[in-house]
């Protein structure tokens, strides 16, 4: 197949942005439901009420982002277009009916009989997901770092969803006769650190280097970090099913070191950065990975001394600090991108065209990337402290800090010059 530029392979404006819309709608409703959670502090982590926040959370904003994300960067990353457009806009459908009915029914144990129906629904759009980026695979000629991250990480996602079914049928049908905690384990690692870091750690090779302007640092931390992850990930699945601690323990090790890896790799890409700017992209990189390497270190100490009250904070941490900040600093140089890349594009050379920051009020992401930070410290502090004074403060300033992510969004849509 003939090379061709890979922006022209990716998909259209309008199928990225459903997603990038509706990820924006969920960090809304997330952001706003946060703060009625405080009567949880200091109860369990895994819990159908925690399940109805982190499946809004993570599934609505999360990886409807990175989804959409997804969409537009596998022609970029593998230079072969995308096996199908329709596929992805079925998908779009299923999985935003499936959430919803799936979050609503583990919130109201009155609905739970919605949950094993939103989970099918679930995990169809999954499927065709998976199916949609194996095909496109076909195709490909060179197996980059990044292509063979996100090549596993969808076999990972296959693998924990349907961990996922198996449980959420069992807590409607209740047909398992094993710890259903053994299953939620193998789940929750399958899709956080399987699925969601390991595309993260794929599309981070490409995405910081490109936007902070790095090149000739060395890949190999990436590039080991592979094989500790993909090892660490299959051994504590099966350490977790089969109740086995010692090969359980030796994935978490396996995650861990490719996890701090990873914390290097992005560590050697900033200090090579020519673009030494701080701007709103560089904070919200900056703050993440702060976030990152803080919430993974109290994970390992409450791992080791089973302080789950600590797990909950770090869990939070990572969650609402790292990948939040991750996500939202990425928006704010996409979506400028795409309707940059639709609106423009065909105006270079014929008129001024703008340039991408003009696209997002700086002064608004600024002020919207420090409020949101304050809030939550200031809520991962009420989980530490089991204070719902604390918690909620913090929600609630996340919460109107959200409209501010929502208004550049609006902004760099609505963008005419
Ligand atoms: C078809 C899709 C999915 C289904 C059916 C599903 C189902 C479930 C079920 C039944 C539980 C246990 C809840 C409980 O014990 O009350 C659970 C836990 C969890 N799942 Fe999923 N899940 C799915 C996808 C995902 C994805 C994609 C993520 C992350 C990106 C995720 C993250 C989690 C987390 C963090 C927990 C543990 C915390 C908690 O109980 O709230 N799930 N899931």
């Amino acid at each position: 197949m003939g090379k061709q530029l890979a922006t022209e392979m990716a998909p259209p404006f309008n199928l990225v942005a459903h997603y990038m819309i509706a990820g924006a709608f969920f960090y809304i409703v997330t952001s706003f439901v946060l703060p009625f959670y405080a009567d949880e502090l200091g109860g369990y982590f895994v819990s159908s009420t925690i399940a109805s926040l982190s499946h809004l959370y993570l599934l609505g904003f999360v990886m409807m982002i990175i989804f959409g994300a997804m969409y537009q960067l596998v022609p970029v990353i593998l230079e072969i277009p995308l096996f199908s457009k329709d596929f992805a806009y079925i998908q779009f459908y299923l999985y935003l009916i499936g959430l919803s009915l799936m979050s609503y029914a583990f919130a109201h144990e009155k609905f739970l009989f919605l949950l094993p129906y939103g989970s099918l629904l679930v995990y169809i759009s999954m499927l065709i997901f998976t199916v949609n980026i194996f095909l496109t695979y076909r195709n490909i000629e060179n197996w980059s770092i990044s292509a063979k991250y996100i090549f596993v990480s969808n076999i990972f996602l296959f693998i924990a969803v349907s961990f996922g079914v198996v449980a959420a049928f069992n807590l409607f049908y209740g047909f398992l006769d094993v710890d259903i905690l053994r299953i939620v384990s193998a789940h929750m690692a399958g899709v956080l650190i399987g699925y969601v870091m390991m595309t993260i750690m794929g599309v981070s090779l490409i995405l910081i280097p490109m936007f902070s302007l790095s090149h000739g640092f060395d890949e190999k931390p990436i590039e080991r970090g592979f094989y500790f992850v993909s090892i660490g990930v299959v051994l504590y699945m099966i350490g977790a099913l089969k109740e086995l601690f010692w090969i359980e323990a030796i994935g978490v090790l396996g995650m861990l070191i490719s996890l701090g890896l990873f914390a290097y790799q992005m560590w050697l890409i900033f200090s090579t950065r020519i673009r030494k700017q701080n701007d709103f992209w560089a904070k919200n990189m900056m703050a993440s990975f702060a976030f990152f390497i803080v919430s993974i270190v109290i994970f390992l100490f409450s791992y080791l001394f089973g302080l789950s009250n600590l797990g909950m904070f770090g869990g939070y941490l990572f969650f609402f600090g790292f990948l939040a900040t991750m996500i939202i600093g990425h928006i704010y140089k996409i979506l400028p991108f795409l309707v940059w890349y639709q609106r423009y594009s065909p105006l270079v050379g014929k008129q001024k065209v703008p340039m991408l920051n003009d696209m997002v009020v700086e002064r608004v992401a600024d002020w919207q990337f420090w409020i949101t930070f304050a809030g939550t410290i200031v809520s991962a502090f009420g989980i530490l402290f089991t204070s719902g004074v604390l918690f909620i403060a913090g929600t609630v300033v996340m919460a109107l800090s959200a409209f501010l992510v929502l208004y550049n969004i609006y902004y760099t849509l609505a963008y005419r010059k």
